[in-house]
């Protein structure tokens, strides 16, 4: 009787451990299956497969897939943008979509990948390797990223003669935007209202510093509810130099005034451009940026063109 009750109850174990360890098959292999095909996997199979065709030299195929990263503590940051973005320093991959292009200008080989990184210019968070989380609208985000144009408000943080009016963008073009906008602050006299690096009036609030805010900040104590495009503050100081009073209309009920900002009639390059100059002032307490890192040549100093008109 013993007997068979014992091996009632072992019949009975032995499924249930049959079943936990197929579970645990299962959800190891779903695991395994969705490591392995990381987004970033995907982009660097695809770049190794580039590479393999256009050297001709299937070897390239075997590259292991890692995850790429700089870390620099000096900066305090971990970019590993590289590990989609891997053909950013291949002249083979002008011609390639992205993330695989090489990068455009002489921005890599004026500030070496190994000792700048990425996120130092383009801000975005360095540390995920997800398109969407480094790419989108993200509130979270510390600092969004900078594409395009808008990367040239990071040049301020060590380029910080790029603010001297004799500074143009003849001497300096990779900052042409930058110029525009600040041109335009002077053509317009911003300064009647707006303190900008210690210069002018306290109507509207300080504009120093603004580039250095993160999204949360500036978050907080702006209202977004007339902002139509992706909730950021690029985007919010955009359509408000577009048209002030539809993103600041005030509130009757609360006895709430528009904004007294003019509306100026801003094309959309020129609010652009204003947006990517505002951006572009800093707060170097922020940035935090350490000695070595700051530009000592002066840039009206590094312009062949400028020597010879000094006479
Ligand atoms: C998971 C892969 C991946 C990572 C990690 C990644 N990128 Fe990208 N990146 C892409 C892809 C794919 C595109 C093109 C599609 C798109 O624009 O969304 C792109 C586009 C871009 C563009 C052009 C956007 C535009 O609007 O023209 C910039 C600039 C850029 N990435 C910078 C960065 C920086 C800086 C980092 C690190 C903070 C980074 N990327 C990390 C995959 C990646
Ligand atoms: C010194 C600043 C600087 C650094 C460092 C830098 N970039 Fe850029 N990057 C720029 C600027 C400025 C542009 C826009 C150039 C233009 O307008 O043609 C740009 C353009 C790009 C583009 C093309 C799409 C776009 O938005 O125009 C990609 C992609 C990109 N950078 C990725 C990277 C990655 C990845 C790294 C790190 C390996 C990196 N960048 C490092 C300044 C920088
Ligand atoms: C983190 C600091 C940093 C940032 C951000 C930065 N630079 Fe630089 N840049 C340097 C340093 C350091 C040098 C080396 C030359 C020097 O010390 O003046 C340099 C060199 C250059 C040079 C070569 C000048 C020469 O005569 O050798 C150019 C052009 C340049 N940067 C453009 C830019 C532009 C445009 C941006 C913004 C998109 C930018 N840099 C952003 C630090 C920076
Ligand atoms: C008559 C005064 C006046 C003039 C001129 C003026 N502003 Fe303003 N500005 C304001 C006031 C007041 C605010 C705050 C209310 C608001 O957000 O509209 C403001 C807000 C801003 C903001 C948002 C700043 C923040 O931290 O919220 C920016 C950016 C800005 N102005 C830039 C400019 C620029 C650039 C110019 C010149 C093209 C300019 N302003 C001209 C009065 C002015």
């Amino acid at each position: 009787m013993d007997y068979k009750w014992e091996k009632g109850v072992t019949k009975r174990r032995n499924k249930v451990f049959a079943a936990a360890v197929f579970f645990i098959i299962i959800v190891a292999s779903v695991i395994f299956y969705r490591e392995n095909r990381q987004e970033w996997m995907r982009y660097q199979r695809s770049y190794n497969e580039k590479l393999a065709s256009k050297l001709n030299d299937p070897t390239y195929l075997k590259n292991p897939i890692k995850i790429e990263q700089t870390w620099l503590p000096q900066l305090n940051t971990t970019d590993r943008c590289m590990t989609c973005h891997s053909g950013v320093s291949n002249p083979l991959f002008v011609t390639e979509p992205q993330p695989f292009t090489t990068h455009p200008g002489d921005f890599l080989k004026t500030h070496p990948v190994e000792k700048f990184g990425c996120t130092v210019c383009h801000q975005g968070d360095g540390q995920v390797v997800v398109v969407e989380a480094t790419h989108g609208a993200v509130h979270h985000l510390n600092r969004q990223l900078l594409t395009k144009e808008f990367a040239q408000a990071s040049c301020a943080k060590c380029h910080m003669d790029i603010h001297d009016r004799s500074v143009t963008a003849d001497i300096f073009p990779d900052a042409a935007t930058f110029f525009k906008g600040r041109d335009l602050t002077y053509q317009y006299g911003c300064r009647g209202c707006h303190v900008i690096n210690g210069e002018g009036g306290t109507i509207g609030p300080e504009l120093t510093g603004l580039g250095s805010k993160t999204e949360l900040a500036f978050f907080l104590i702006h209202d977004f509810q007339h902002v139509e495009g992706p909730h950021t503050m690029a985007q919010w100081i955009y359509e408000h130099f577009l048209n002030p009073q539809k993103v600041v209309p005030g509130n009757p009920e609360l006895k709430f005034a528009a904004t007294i900002m003019p509306n100026f009639g801003f094309t959309d390059e020129q609010a652009k451009a204003l947006t990517i100059y505002v951006l572009g002032l800093r707060n170097p307490k922020v940035d935090n940026i350490p000695y070595d890192y700051i530009a000592v040549k002066k840039l009206a100093q590094t312009s062949p063109g400028r020597s010879s008109s000094m006479q």
